[in-house]
């Protein structure tokens, strides 16, 4: 019986391991990486699928901002364990976060991946037309999707990487779905 669930904070090696296996150990040069540097995976849109013994596939978010002020999601890394591939595995994790994005309030969600693989979740290149990242990535990699209807409507800027809310006596703005 395979479940999906949060991270616990002892999943980390065995994710690493995982997506090591699954990107090869050079992934940290991957474009996706400049806009996670520095900056946690938002936690409570990180899940994995786990069996009995083991854990088989991760799902990992992080906040980034489009133009310094909108904020949205870059997802991945996505990875299922080699042995446990084509069994639906990915769908099941993708839906899961996409209906816990829109439910916690995110109106967006980025993506630098296959095409094939993301278009039936709703992605589209189209969206991602007036969006620049750090570094280039092949045509039609970098997607979106919109959680609700509209939201990239007339966005446009670089995407960069998010803070998490806190407390700033400066008074710097925060990070915040959707703003
Ligand atoms: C891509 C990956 C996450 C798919 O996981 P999976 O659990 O085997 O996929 P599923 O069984 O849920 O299949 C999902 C669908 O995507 C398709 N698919 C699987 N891998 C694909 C790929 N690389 N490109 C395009 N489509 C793919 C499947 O055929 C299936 O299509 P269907 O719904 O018409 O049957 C997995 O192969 C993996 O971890 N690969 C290495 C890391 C990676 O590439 N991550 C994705 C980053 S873009």
């Amino acid at each position: 019986m395979f479940q999906v669930s949060l991270e616990k904070p002892g999943d980390g090696p065995k994710i690493e391991k995982l997506l090591d296996q699954s990107f090869g150990p050079e992934r940290g040069r991957l474009t996706a990486y400049c806009l996670r540097a520095d900056v946690p995976a938002l936690a409570e849109l990180c899940f994995v699928m786990r069996g009995a013994a083991f854990l088989c596939a991760t799902i990992r978010f992080w906040p980034v901002l489009i133009d310094d002020h909108i904020g949205t999601v870059l997802l991945g890394p996505l990875a299922v364990g080699q042995a446990w591939r084509g069994q639906g595995f990915s769908k099941i994790l993708l839906r899961h976060s996409l209906a816990r994005a829109k439910a916690l309030g995110h109106a967006s969600m980025l993506v630098i991946g296959d095409p094939e693989y993301y278009k039936p979740f709703g992605f589209s290149s189209d969206l991602t037309n007036a969006l620049v990242l750090p570094k280039a990535v092949e045509g039609g990699r970098f997607q979106a999707c919109e959680l609700i209807d509209g939201a990239l409507d007339g966005v446009s800027g670089t995407v960069t990487p998010a803070i998490r809310p806190y407390a700033d006596p400066q008074g710097a703005a925060p990070f915040a779905p959707g703003s």
